[in-house]
């Protein structure tokens, strides 16, 4: 009898022992199904998954790539970064008020502007995609689209002279060379009650006395996509990715088409690559290089000539 109350025993002990176990099992399915759930709400608008997601410092996002394939399910290729896409495109990372300042970064500017419909393509592109660039206007289309001007600072993004009838300054006497540049702004601040920030002389030419009178930096680029001479979008988007690196100040001219459909094609690649686009004057305060008057600037980090 003792035995068999034994064995009974045993078989109940072990019974009672797996239901335990599918207790545990199915509470923890839950638990984590639930969890699974609560992360997927999480990630809608400003929740506070979101926020964690956001604040992570650019490394610990970028160079988690993936690949993507094409629709015979070969792989294609790198397809940019699927982290990165989502803390910049979807998340909105490089926010001015919330900035990484390790990213990579570049700056667009775009000379001769502006010009309503180019403009404002590239101005929808850049803020499509959380972006900002510098326009170095000429006083002449100042003048005549003061709406434009309004529109470039409402989306955050910098105003700068580049002289009343696009003259070589080097050519002028010093009156001449100060109107030319005083006149951009009058019709700037006419328009939007702030003042040019940069200068970009035409054709790059300047010399130290100029340098010496001039009371903003003086802003050249390091990256030229002779957009003015290709005008052909791709070929502009190609030889901006086959040469980019941190730090560039990339030129272009807001008054083509091509250059504007350029942009739209070019931003989110940049932004797929990591890159911030932001305007030159952010871009040397993020890299804690303020710029300075009386200095001309190439690239941020290192000063010209
Ligand atoms: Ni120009």
């Amino acid at each position: 009898m003792n035995i068999q109350k034994n064995r009974y025993q045993l078989k109940g002990t072990k019974n009672l022992h797996r239901g335990d176990s599918d207790f545990w099992l199915y509470l923890i399915f839950v638990i984590a199904a639930s969890t699974f759930c609560i992360l997927l709400a999480q990630l809608s608008h400003g929740s506070r998954l979101r926020v964690w997601y956001y604040k992570l410092t650019h490394n610990e996002v970028i160079g988690k790539g993936m690949e993507h394939m094409d629709q015979a399910g070969r792989t294609a290729g790198p397809a940019g970064n699927l982290l990165t896409y989502y803390r910049f495109q979807e998340f909105g990372a490089s926010n001015p008020e919330e900035v990484d300042v390790n990213a990579p970064m570049v700056a667009l500017t775009f000379d001769d502007g502006p010009n309503p419909e180019c403009t404002s393509r590239i101005l929808k592109a850049l803020s499509d995609n959380y972006s900002r660039a510098t326009f170095f206007v000429v006083g002449t289309n100042a003048e005549k689209y003061p709406d434009m001007l309004k529109e470039v600072l409402g989306t955050g993004c910098e105003l700068g002279n580049h002289t009343f009838n696009h003259k070589k300054l080097t050519e002028l006497d010093d009156a001449e060379a100060d109107e030319q540049i005083d006149k951009v702004d009058r019709a700037v601040e006419a328009a939007t009650g702030e003042s040019t920030t940069v200068i970009r002389p035409p054709y790059g030419a300047y010399d130290e006395d100029l340098l010496n009178r001039l009371e903003v930096p003086v802003v050249l680029w390091d990256l030229d996509t002779e957009d003015w001479d290709s005008r052909n979008a791709q070929a502009v988007v190609d030889n901006v990715l086959s040469k980019v690196k941190d730090g560039d100040i990339i030129l272009m001219h807001d008054i083509y088409e091509s250059t504007a459909e350029a942009v739209e094609i070019l931003v989110p690649k940049l932004k797929e690559q990591g890159y911030m686009v932001v305007t030159v004057s952010e871009m040397a305060r993020y890299k804690g290089k303020e710029l300075e008057n009386h200095k001309a600037y190439g690239k941020i980090g290192n000063t010209a000539q």
